[in-house]
């Protein structure tokens, strides 16, 4: 049976990824999480207490990180500072965590000689215009954009260091955005279905024209299991589901699921260096490792979201005040 470490594990992707691991294999998963604001013992409840466990602490912590990566097997690292406007208003988190943290899990992984995958974001490549016909590649020259890329992007980069350098066995995947269950309401899909459910209206960034590449969370752990079980060392993987839409379609999308008029919504003050376009060729992932998205139909997707966030308000309500309390002082 083998033992995986999972970082960030009860966060957003991390909780669902560890979901995907229980039914699809045998392992026994320890959970390593520092349970900032973005994680939660109540993302993890309901897990099978005789296979996983969970761990609170830092992945900066060397000790601590040295002693469970001697015994495990395999580690998922999911960890990371992962919000692009916390990451304007204060960086200092996601240079310990994105970048550090990714270094103190490197040490002991090549001390301990354990498989490595590291979890990352289309956003190291920047962004790409709106009438660009180009996607990006694995060949992709990197250009981040913001405290949050740049850190992503640093990572990477270490990770594909210690391959080199120390012979270490990563593998390294970076997708493009999510959506499903337990995605912070900080993020813009929660964010605008639980405003509607908060009796505000949605806030669009700028014109609204920036587009996302939307993926379901499901399909980015079958992707992330595929390169852990079939990918080559060293080498990284690019994931998305063509679901290519612009923000305000989506924001017209979830008025249309919450039965409110599609115009009911306020564009804001644009976001800082703002990515126009993110846009993600998969052909390589889906070639070479027979790895193929399920939910491809984003307007699916996005009911059965709907409805979760309707289901869960215990979940979310207690962090939606605070949240809302710092966008409004950004005037967003
Ligand atoms: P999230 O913010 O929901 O969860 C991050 C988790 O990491 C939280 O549980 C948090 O407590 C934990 N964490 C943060 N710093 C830590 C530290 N120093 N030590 C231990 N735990 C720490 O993020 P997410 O959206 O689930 O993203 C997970 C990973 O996937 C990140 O690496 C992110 O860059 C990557 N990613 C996210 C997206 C997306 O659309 N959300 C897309 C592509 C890649
Ligand atoms: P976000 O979920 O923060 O992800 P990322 O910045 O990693 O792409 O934002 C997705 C898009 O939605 C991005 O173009 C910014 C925009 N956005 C809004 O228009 N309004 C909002 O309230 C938020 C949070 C984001």
């Amino acid at each position: 049976m083998r033992r995986s470490l999972v970082t960030g594990g009860a966060g957003f992707i991390g909780s669902n990824f560890v979901r995907h691991l229980l039914s699809m294999t045998d392992d026994s998963v320890t959970v390593l999480d520092k349970l900032t604001y973005a994680g939660s013992q109540a993302t993890v409840e309901g897990l099978d207490p005789r296979r996983v466990s969970v761990v609170r602490g830092d992945i900066a912590d060397a000790s601590l990180v040295d002693g469970l990566v001697r015994d495990h097997d395999l580690v998922v690292h999911f960890a990371a500072e992962t919000h692009n406007d916390n990451s304007l208003r204060d960086p200092a988190p996601f240079v310990h965590s994105n970048i550090v943290g990714t270094y103190t899990l490197l040490e002991a992984v090549r001390k301990h000689e354990t498989r490595f995958h590291h979890v990352s974001t289309d956003e190291v490549y920047g962004d790409l215009e709106l009438d660009d016909p180009s996607r990006f590649t694995e060949k992709t020259a990197y250009n981040p954009s913001s405290p949050y890329s740049s850190t992503k992007a640093a990572s990477d980069l270490l990770v594909r260091a210690w391959v080199r350098s120390f012979g270490v066995r990563a593998t390294i995947s970076n997708c493009s955005n999510n959506y499903g269950p337990y995605q912070h309401v900080e993020k813009f899909i929660p964010r605008q279905i639980t405003n509607v459910l908060s009796g505000r209206r949605p806030r669009l960034y700028g014109d609204g024209q920036n587009v996302r590449d939307w993926i379901h969370t499901e399909d980015h752990s079958s992707a992330v299991l595929a390169v852990i079980e079939r990918g080559e060392i060293g080498e990284t993987y690019l994931v998305g589901a063509d679901g290519e839409r612009s923000n305000i379609d989506i924001v017209r999308i979830l008025l249309r699921l919450l039965d409110q008029p599609e115009t009911s919504f306020d564009l804001v003050r644009d976001r800082v260096g703002h990515d126009r376009r993110y846009a993600i060729d998969s052909s390589r992932i889906q070639s070479e490792l027979g790895w193929t998205p399920r939910f491809v139909d984003l307007e699916a997707g996005l009911a059965d979201t709907v409805e979760w966030y309707k289901d869960h308000a215990a979940w979310w309500r207690p962090g939606k005040a605070s949240v809302e309390a710092l966008y409004g002082a950004a005037g967003q």
